[in-house]
């Protein structure tokens, strides 16, 4: 295993930290050296295990040889061929291997590079959409308390963590609002399976309809299982209910 050495000259002001108190980390940086399996290592020898899988994007574990063959691999065949108007046969074989393990209808595939790029996508395809079915008024995006979507304007437009755009003069795309959170120790601690309570919260759309008028809306975007303010399963219920009122009101 190649264990990482830091050199002492290493100058650590350069690389400005996403969502880091850096002059903190800096003055007492936490480096790991290695990698493989469950663990990292740190410098000192110390294993650690990554219970987060990264941040959720080293799920398959670290440090896999046959991961790593693979990459090799393509590297030296075809390691990339621009996606306007050309094409890498493997971008449309993931594409379809995507679309079978997908659930039934989803099966248009857009790549980005990133969860925020993910993110600002999906809203721009809504607003595209409704334009394309000459719903043009439907502008609204609708996101939910305590979500995080990323960084793009988007993102954190629909976001539901303040201190995500407080710095920016609270900036937030014009036409944003949010249904509430469903995070609830009163009713819902220690829950086992997902929380008994808490469905009845997905009629928050209802509330912004009614402010709004549906036919402004172009989108309700929310987590599943919101990830950046605690991991919050959803209540029993709730994500299928607040799928029957978005298709009521006409929002994918
Ligand atoms: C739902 C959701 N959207 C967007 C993002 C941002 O992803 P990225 O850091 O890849 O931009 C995250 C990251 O945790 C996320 O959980």
């Amino acid at each position: 295993m190649t264990v990482h050495q830091i050199p002492n000259s290493l100058q650590l002001d350069t690389f400005w930290m996403p969502f880091t108190a850096n002059r903190q980390f800096k003055a007492a940086p936490r480096m790991f050296a290695s990698a493989k399996g469950m663990y990292y290592t740190t410098e000192d020898g110390r294993k650690v295990l990554d219970g987060s899988a990264g941040l959720w994007c080293t799920n398959a574990g670290h440090g896999r040889t046959e991961i790593a063959s693979a990459v090799e691999r393509q590297l030296t065949s075809l390691d990339f061929a621009p996606a306007f108007q050309m094409g890498h046969p493997l971008a449309f074989e993931f594409a379809n291997r995507l679309a079978e393990i997908a659930p039934e209808g989803l099966d248009r595939i857009f790549f980005t590079n990133s969860g925020s790029e993910s993110g600002d996508t999906a809203l721009k395809i809504a607003l595209a959409y409704h334009r394309a079915n000459g719903q043009a008024a439907r502008t609204r995006l609708i996101g939910r308390e305590r979500g995080y979507h990323g960084v793009g304007f988007g993102g954190t437009s629909v976001g539901g963590m303040v201190n995500n755009r407080r710095a920016f003069s609270s900036a937030q795309l014009p036409g944003t609002d949010h249904i509430r959170h469903t995070h609830d120790l009163a009713r819902n601690a220690f829950s086992k399976d997902l929380p008994e309570h808490g469905a009845e919260l997905a009629d928050d759309v209802e509330r912004l309809v009614a402010l709004h008028g549906a036919d402004t809306i172009a989108a309700v975007i929310i987590e599943p299982v919101p990830g950046s303010t605690g991991v919050l399963p959803p209540p029993k219920n709730y994500l299928q209910r607040l799928r029957e009122l978005c298709t009521k009101h006409g929002t994918p």
